[in-house]
């Protein structure tokens, strides 16, 4: 019999790169921070269409470890809206069954953010419909570097183990899809792991605007492509090889 979180794993996991909340908000005579507000919205909109549309696992960039080198207050205004969504989104998180983890540094973090991450994470915990990461002060280069040097006090090493040191968890799904909205293509230090095999979708939509439909087509494309891991055979994704496999 298959557990929950095994069914889950089945699912697809998606990552997605935010990208265009800047750019949506001054061609409307609004300020960039507007922008990230209405980015939030869209982040409510995609976590509850997500399920219904087969993913089991949602990855979101919302801050990299570059983003520090932003104007301070953009920087602080986009920690007040992280502080105000883990205040004010985990019991809608916890109706929809909806875990939330965050990845990334925590340590340099404004006073009080790591603790409401912590209990959200907590409160969350139980969710099984999707598991909901959220990317905070992140790079997938730093991930790999310190899962690098973890496994350098180890004698021998798989890829599973690699990958836990890498994502912290077991058993973690790759990526399938990576979405960036805005027209940008590029990886920009994220999921490069986890993302090994994924396919790139990059739509010109600025994620303020992105909706259901936005994400309907990203998996229809997605499901159009043919992924063969190397191979000659088409494998649909109840078969993606484990990382050992591959
Ligand atoms: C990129 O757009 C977006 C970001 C760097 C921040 C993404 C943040 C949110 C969507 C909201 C905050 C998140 C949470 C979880 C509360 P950009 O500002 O670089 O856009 P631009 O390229 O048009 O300037």
């Amino acid at each position: 019999m298959q557990s929950e979180s095994t069914s889950r794993n089945e699912k697809l996991h998606v990552g997605i790169i935010m990208d265009g909340n800047g750019r949506w908000a001054t061609r409307r005579g609004l300020s960039r921070v507007r922008g990230h507000e209405a980015g939030v919205e869209t982040i409510r909109r995609i976590v509850e269409a997500a399920p219904k549309q087969g993913i089991g696992t949602l990855t979101l960039y919302a801050f990299s470890a570059d983003n520090w080198r932003r104007p301070r207050a953009e920087v602080a205004a986009l920690m007040t809206l992280l502080r105000f969504y883990l205040a004010n989104e985990v019991q809608s998180l916890v109706r929809n069954g909806v875990r939330l983890t965050v990845i990334g540094r925590r340590d340099r973090l404004p006073d009080g953010i790591a603790t409401a991450i912590t209990r959200a994470e907590e409160a969350t915990a139980r969710g099984s419909a999707l598991h909901l990461r959220i990317a905070v002060d992140y790079s997938a280069r730093d991930a790999i570097l310190n899962a690098a040097a973890k496994a350098a006090a180890l004698t021998s090493l798989t890829r599973e183990a690699f990958s836990q040191l890498v994502t912290g968890e077991a058993g973690l799904r790759d990526v399938d899809l990576i979405i960036r909205t805005s027209g940008e293509k590029r990886l920009s230090d994220f999921l490069l792991w986890e993302g090994a095999y994924a396919e790139l979708h990059f739509t010109e939509r600025m994620w303020p605007e992105f909706d259901a439909s936005d994400l309907t087509a990203a998996l229809a494309a997605f499901h159009g492509r043919e992924r063969r891991f190397g191979g000659l055979r088409a494998i649909v994704p109840e078969e993606v090889p484990s990382l050992s496999r591959v």
